[in-house]
């Protein structure tokens, strides 16, 4: 895809962000932060069964993470518990116009992915909430 199609994506989720908010009663709320710039993303979710049922972020940050959030939340939301733990961070890029960022700007994309995952394993109960090593590897 073009840049402008990457810049495009990401200015309407920017401006136009879905599944931004809370839920009420959650059975999970997680939050971080990139250490580069302090931008937080929060993540909160509802599990029904195997399946993620709903999920909401709220964050504050530039256009790219809160963008790259939005997105996350439409891809998951609804899928199994496994398909979310397994997402890959090639098919958020995807999902965000396949954009060329430098290694500061892709910490901003996939902020959001390390906080999903968080969610994940805090659900399945992590000791503390921690992703193993090899699941963060398709989130850095
Ligand atoms: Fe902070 Fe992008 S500049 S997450």
């Amino acid at each position: 895809m073009s840049a402008d199609i990457y810049k495009e994506i990401i200015l309407d989720y920017y401006k136009n962000p879905r599944n931004k908010g809370t839920l009420e009663s959650p059975d999970v709320s997680v939050r971080d932060s990139n250490p580069l710039c302090g931008d937080v993303i929060e993540m909160q979710m509802k599990f029904e069964g195997d399946k993620l049922r709903e999920i909401k972020f709220n964050g504050d940050g530039c256009a790219i993470s809160q963008a790259s959030a939005s997105i996350l939340t439409e891809m998951v939301s609804g899928k199994t518990i496994e398909e979310a733990r397994s997402l890959d961070k090639s098919a958020l890029l995807e999902n965000l116009g396949s954009p060329n960022l430098g290694p500061v700007r892709i910490k901003c994309a996939l902020l959001s992915l390390k906080v999903m995952k968080m969610g994940i394993y805090q659900h399945l109960g992590g000791s503390d909430a921690t992703p193993s090593p090899e699941d963060l590897a398709s989130s850095r």
